[in-house]
């Protein structure tokens, strides 16, 4: 039998006071890979979000900076790195309550870290637990973005050498999400940003979006940018920032129909679609039918009319993948609206493909109450156990994977003693632990 061996590395983090003792935004944590502890707390003048280190967070690895040539171009959380030249797979811990909605993000822009000075073919993998999340590639310089509903008191996002260089990351964050927000998604479904646009406006995020989402600026040449000083009422279910509802695009000329169109090939991908509308202008009627490459959304038996400085969200409902890999939202003005569609944001998300089976989250707490007793030891004892590792044997088990064996590791006491101590194994369920 197929026997999958997670490696979960963990920490001297679930140290609470790590968690609690950095002053920021309540929700957020913010980790600037690469960081030197001593700098760690400090504030972004941009956003005014504090980041910290990845000491607490993250137990392998080496620090790195950027080669000064690229210092003076990049923003100070992207100056330094996180590698992970050792191990197929490395991860970060990352606190979270159980059954709580989060958002994770991370990025890995190269500034030659390494003196080869070439990302061209630098690729590795990010999982979140067991499962696939994304494959970064260095040379595209992209954040990567996931929503998740947490299944543990942490979440362990983790990168994998898949031969293409030493993983690393510049940015890992972490934002807290409304209970209420994003109503589809839910524990089976993770859902990964595509895209998130703000139409007719600015890049936006924190303080603007209390979640810190990034909303990106789009052009196109057939929008036209429409925009307001009115306050907005945001859809309770989407929190959308003010000033991201205060824009919009519309069609240019006497066009009647706006289209947002991209391609994607990939198989696994499977979109959703969310379309912020917010009309703030009154005077004339604005009515309009919505299609997601033909497939009406919105109402089914009329056109859809957007509330005025009130936005309402229109979703398209489930997971659709299009065989030929052409997506294409277009809105098409009705024959009695006077003015011409409107779209103030777009969202779009791929389901993740969680096809390898998750872990029975009573494992996951298991193994996490062990970690905490662990790290309970080795307050007591530093002198003993100075990193902590649980590697757990997993087995698949109908749709779900059963914790067949477990081990819990610790380095020794200085940081070049590498000698792995075996501190305790359990098997079955991982209830009956041997110490
Ligand atoms: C790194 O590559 C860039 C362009 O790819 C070049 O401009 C720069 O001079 C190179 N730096 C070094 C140290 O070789
Ligand atoms: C997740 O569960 C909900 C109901 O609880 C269901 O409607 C939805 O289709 C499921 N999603 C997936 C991807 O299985
Ligand atoms: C629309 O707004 C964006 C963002 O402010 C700007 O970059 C773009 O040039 C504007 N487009 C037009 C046609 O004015
Ligand atoms: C829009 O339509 C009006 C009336 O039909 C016409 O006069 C005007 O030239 C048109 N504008 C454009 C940009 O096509
Ligand atoms: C998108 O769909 C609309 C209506 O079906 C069509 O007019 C338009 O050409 C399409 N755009 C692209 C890029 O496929």
């Amino acid at each position: 039998m197929a026997f999958l061996v997670l490696l979960a590395a963990v920490l001297l983090v679930l140290s609470a006071q790590a968690v609690h003792h950095v002053a920021g935004q309540p929700g957020f944590l913010s980790i600037d890979c690469g960081l030197d502890d001593e700098y760690s707390g400090y504030k972004d003048p941009d956003s005014g979000i504090v980041y910290v280190s990845d000491g607490a967070y993250a137990d392998n690895g080496e620090n790195l900076k950027v080669a000064p040539e690229y210092e003076s171009r990049l923003v100070r959380r992207d100056q330094t790195v996180r590698s992970f030249p050792s191990g197929v797979r490395n991860c970060y811990a990352l606190p979270t309550v159980a059954g709580a909605k989060y958002l994770a993000r991370l990025a890995a822009t190269y500034g030659n870290h390494d003196g080869r000075n070439d990302s061209s073919a630098m690729e590795f993998d990010v999982h979140l637990g067991a499962n696939y999340w994304d494959t970064v590639l260095v040379r595209v310089d992209q954040v990567y973005e996931v929503l998740f509903v947490a299944w543990a008191g942490w979440a362990p996002v983790c990168l994998l050498n898949t031969g293409h260089g030493a993983p690393f990351l510049s940015i890992l964050e972490l934002r807290r999400l409304g209970d209420a927000l994003y109503p589809a998604l839910m524990a089976n479904q993770t859902m990964s940003m595509f895209g998130r646009r703000n139409m007719g406006g600015k890049f936006t995020r924190f303080p603007h979006d209390p979640y810190d989402r990034y909303w990106w600026m789009t052009v196109g040449p057939q929008w036209r940018n429409l925009s307001t000083a009115q306050n907005m009422q945001p859809d309770p279910s989407f929190v959308e920032p003010v000033a991201v509802l205060q824009t919009a695009a519309t069609a240019t000329g006497n066009n009647t129909a706006l289209s947002y169109t991209w391609q994607e090939n990939r198989p696994a991908y499977s979109f959703m679609v969310l379309l912020h509308f917010a009309d703030f202008q009154s005077a004339q009627l604005r009515e309009f039918d919505i299609y997601f490459d033909g497939n009406r959304l919105g109402p089914s038996d009329k056109p859809y009319r957007p509330q005025y400085l009130a936005s309402s969200t229109v979703c398209s409902s489930g997971w659709y993948r299009a065989s030929d890999g052409n997506y294409n939202i277009t809105l098409v003005a009705s024959a009695v609206s006077e003015l011409p569609p409107m779209l103030n944001a777009i969202e779009i998300y791929t389901l993740l493909a969680f096809d390898t089976p998750t872990t029975f989250p009573d494992d996951y707490t298991a193994s996490a109450l062990l970690i905490i007793t662990l790290l309970a030891i080795r307050e007591k004892h530093p002198q003993k156990i100075r990193q902590v590792y649980l590697i757990v044997n997993e087995e698949p088990i109908g749709n779900n994977r059963r914790v067949v064996k477990g081990e819990m590791v610790g380095y020794g006491s200085s940081s070049t003693d590498s000698l792995f101590h075996r501190l305790a194994t359990g098997t079955a369920w991982m209830s009956s632990w041997s110490w």
